[in-house]
């Protein structure tokens, strides 16, 4: 009986390790490609080092490395305490971590060669795609498994969320995924055209929507509660925003191709429901901010629940701002301007970075046999040093983003251009330093987590916990 009665913390505690290491490398790379953007120099005349090969490095790195070892850290843990039994099994649990391992450690060598299928976050080759559909089946089978194998009847809705996650993304990789091989390093898309370029958005946007969205939304429903010591706001909300959220977002990929090839009737349908996608986004932001109605003070307190919920501050901008660059006028001026790396970056950094930091604090003493960790204030430190990192990026990328939409359409009477291209980014270089010096702080802030979670786990015992009895059903 012995470890049938125990959760299985090793395998949690594996990615959130992991989560910490690939947090460091991916931002690494990005303030460093940040760098090259100011001075492209730094390239060094070596292949691997261009920009054009660090930069997918970069979005793997974060995205694929960092984000999901921490969604599979904590789906694994979520659905163990809200379920009450153990994995389902430990054998395909740890086949999921060297597996998905295998796969970051596959494109952190193969993109800086120049292997890759040109499609942005769908570039790694044929075989390291397989990988990962065969990596994801057995998650999916461990996921699911364990909620069959569950000791309470009610499904948490935490677990709606990292369900909705795991199966979207499996469909989302598989059917973008498809392509011919030509050779071992090289492969051509199943689709041409635009068809290829509307299923590489219907993926990429659900990429946002499921991976960088829902699965989240599975940490806010357990990490908040859990820290605020607070029961969730409205259950009926979750519900109902849940359904709202994961049918709309299927169809407004089509905002990614405004002005393109793709028929008009299309992208306006892609930018409807970018509008519609409003009220549900608010709906998990103004659910997870209320669950802290009568607990307000303990923010000024407790440094992990400010990651959290300044978190979903972030996420109800990123969802405010996401719908009215879906508008085609405004996209018109936002679109290859780095008005969207602001956008994108107060969804990630703020959004998706805090939300995985503060859920990652609450796990690392509870994997350790600790009952906190090693310094809460190196944690505010780490905030406060993030959230000006934050403000610096995305405010210079805004300014920078507006002001180039503005001087590629300035127009003289006589109908020529105003500016020329390179006036444009001359006037750019001031806030790629800016976003630089922002992207240095939010990397610190990662460094001090790193160094607070190595002094935290460097002694600490592992635990086996025993399954509790008498807890709620989100416990
Ligand atoms: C230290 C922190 C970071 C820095 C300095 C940084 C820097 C950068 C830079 C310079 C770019 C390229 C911009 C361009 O092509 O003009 C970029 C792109 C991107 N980054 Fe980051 N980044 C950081 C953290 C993150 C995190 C944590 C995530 C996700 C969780 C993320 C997701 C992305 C994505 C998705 C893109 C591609 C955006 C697009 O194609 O529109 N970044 N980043
Ligand atoms: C209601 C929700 C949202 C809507 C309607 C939305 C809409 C948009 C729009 C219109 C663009 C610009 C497309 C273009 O001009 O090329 C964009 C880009 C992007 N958004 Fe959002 N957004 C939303 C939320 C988010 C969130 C929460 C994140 C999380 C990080 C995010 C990540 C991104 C990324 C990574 C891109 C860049 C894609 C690329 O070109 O590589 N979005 N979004």
């Amino acid at each position: 009986m012995g470890t049938e009665l125990n959760y299985n913390y090793k395998i949690v505690k594996q990615f959130t390790v992991a989560t910490v290491v690939w947090g460091v490398v991916g931002m690494l790379v990005g303030v460093f490609i940040a760098a090259q953007l100011a001075w492209p120099a730094l390239n060094f005349d070596i292949p691997w080092l261009t920009y054009g090969r660090l930069r997918p490095l970069h979005t793997n790195a974060v995205i694929f490395a960092f984000g999901i070892c921490g969604l599979f850290a904590t789906s694994y843990y979520v659905v163990q305490r809200t379920c009450q039994v153990r994995l389902f099994s430990d054998k395909l649990a740890a086949f999921t971590f060297w597996g998905w391992q295998l796969v970051l450690v596959a494109a952190a060598i193969t993109l800086p060669m120049g292997l890759t299928r040109g499609k942005e976050y769908a570039e790694l080759e044929w075989p390291i795609t397989i990988l990962i559909a065969v990596v994801w089946v057995v998650y999916a089978v461990v996921f699911f498994g364990t909620l069959v194998k569950r000791k309470v009847q009610h499904i948490y809705v935490a677990n709606w969320f990292f369900g909705a996650y795991i199966i979207a993304v499996a469909l989302l990789h598989i059917v973008n995924g498809a392509s011919m091989p030509a050779s071992i390093g090289k492969s051509y898309s199943a689709y041409s055209g635009v068809q290829d370029a509307m299923i590489q958005w219907w993926y990429g946007h659900n990429a946002v929507g499921f991976i960088l969205t829902a699965g989240y939304l599975g940490m806010v429903y357990y990490f908040i509660p859990k820290q605020a010591e607070r029961p969730v706001y409205s259950y009926r909300l979750s519900i109902v925003h849940f359904w709202a959220l994961i049918f709309t977002y299927m169809w407004a990929g089509p905002h990614h191709l405004h002005y393109t090839a793709l028929p008009d009737w299309t992208q306006s349908i892609g930018m409807v429901f970018s509008l519609i996608l409003l009220a549900p986004s608010w709906g998990g932001m103004i659910n997870g901010m209320m669950t802290l109605s009568g607990a307000w003070h303990k923010l000024r307190s407790d440094p992990i629940l400010k990651f959290l919920i300044v978190s979903l501050s972030f996420y109800g901008m990123a969802t405010f701002e996401g719908p009215m660059m879906s508008i085609k006028t405004v996209n018109s001026l936002s679109h290859y301007t780095d008005w969207g790396i602001a956008h994108v970056h107060s969804g990630a950094l703020g959004w998706v970075g805090f939300i995985t930091m503060g859920s990652i604090y609450y796990l690392i003493p509870r994997l350790s046999g600790k009952k906190e960790m090693w310094s809460t204030r190196l944690i505010d430190t780490h905030f406060w040093v993030a959230t000006i990192g934050i403000v610096l990026y995305i405010a210079s990328m805004w300014i920078a983003g507006v002001m180039q939409g503005l001087m590629w359409r300035a127009v003289n009477p006589d109908g020529t251009l105003t500016y020329t291209f390179v006036e444009g980014v001359k006037a750019t270089y001031p806030y790629y330093v800016i976003r630089f010096s922002g992207g240095l702080l939010y990397l610190s802030g990662m460094l001090l987590m790193a160094y607070n979670t190595f002094m935290t786990m460097r002694d600490g015992i592992a635990i086996e916990a025993r399954i509790p009895s008498l807890l709620p059903a989100h416990a």
